[in-house]
């Protein structure tokens, strides 16, 4: 298994894989299959890696830094941290036929270590009735500080909770 930073030759895969993973969990939320490859390209990403076997990506995590985002606000309430301070760990995602063997884990962790190299504490907001990654997040001692209720275009209204990283991160090897 190979960790490595996403490069411009990596989009179809991670597109292809985030499709796969929109059918089975619908992740993300309230999104037509069309609106995947705009959500993956994300204008705000930082920084951005890949878990690739055999020549496939099967993982995905990015770092964004978006202006003026409410997640960011509702973090910075908590924490009292201004908001360049922190980084959301955005677009996490593993292949369906690699789950529960760590590796959401191990990449989770590598995005909150880079945002702590980066000099910022990593944050996040996730889908309220998403069980699999908040089991992960509290497993990992993320920390809920809040929660969004954010109207969308078409209807429905997305509810997120808002975690935050510990100061102190666990360092068990997986
Ligand atoms: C959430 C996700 C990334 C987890 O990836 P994964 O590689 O299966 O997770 P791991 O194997 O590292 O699991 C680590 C821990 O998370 C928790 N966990 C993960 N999946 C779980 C599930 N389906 N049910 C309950 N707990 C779960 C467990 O505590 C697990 O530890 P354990 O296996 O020792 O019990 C994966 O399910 C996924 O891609 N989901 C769809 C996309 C998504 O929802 N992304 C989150 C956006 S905010």
């Amino acid at each position: 298994m190979l960790i490595r930073a996403k490069t411009e030759a990596d989009t179809a895969g991670c597109v292809d894989l985030l499709l796969r993973v929109h059918r089975q969990d619908n992740y993300p939320l309230h999104l037509a299959p069309h609106e995947v490859p705009g959500f993956l390209a994300g204008e705000h990403e930082t920084a951005a890696w890949v878990a690739e076997q055999d020549g496939r990506i099967v993982g995905h995590v990015a770092l964004h830094c978006p202006p003026d985002d409410p997640t960011l606000t509702v973090a910075g309430n908590a924490t009292g941290l201004p908001t360049d301070a922190m980084a959301l760990v955005s677009r996490l995602f593993i292949a369906p036929d690699r789950r529960r063997s760590g590796l959401g884990r191990v990449l989770l962790r590598h995005a909150a270590g880079q945002a702590r190299a980066f000099g910022q504490r990593a944050v996040l907001d996730v889908g309220q009735a998403l069980a699999p990654p908040i089991a992960l997040y509290e497993s990992e001692g993320w920390n809920r500080v809040g929660e969004l209720h954010i109207p969308l275009d078409a209807g429905p209204v997305l509810d997120l909770w808002v975690y935050v990283s510990p100061e102190s991160p666990d360092l068990r090897m997986v």
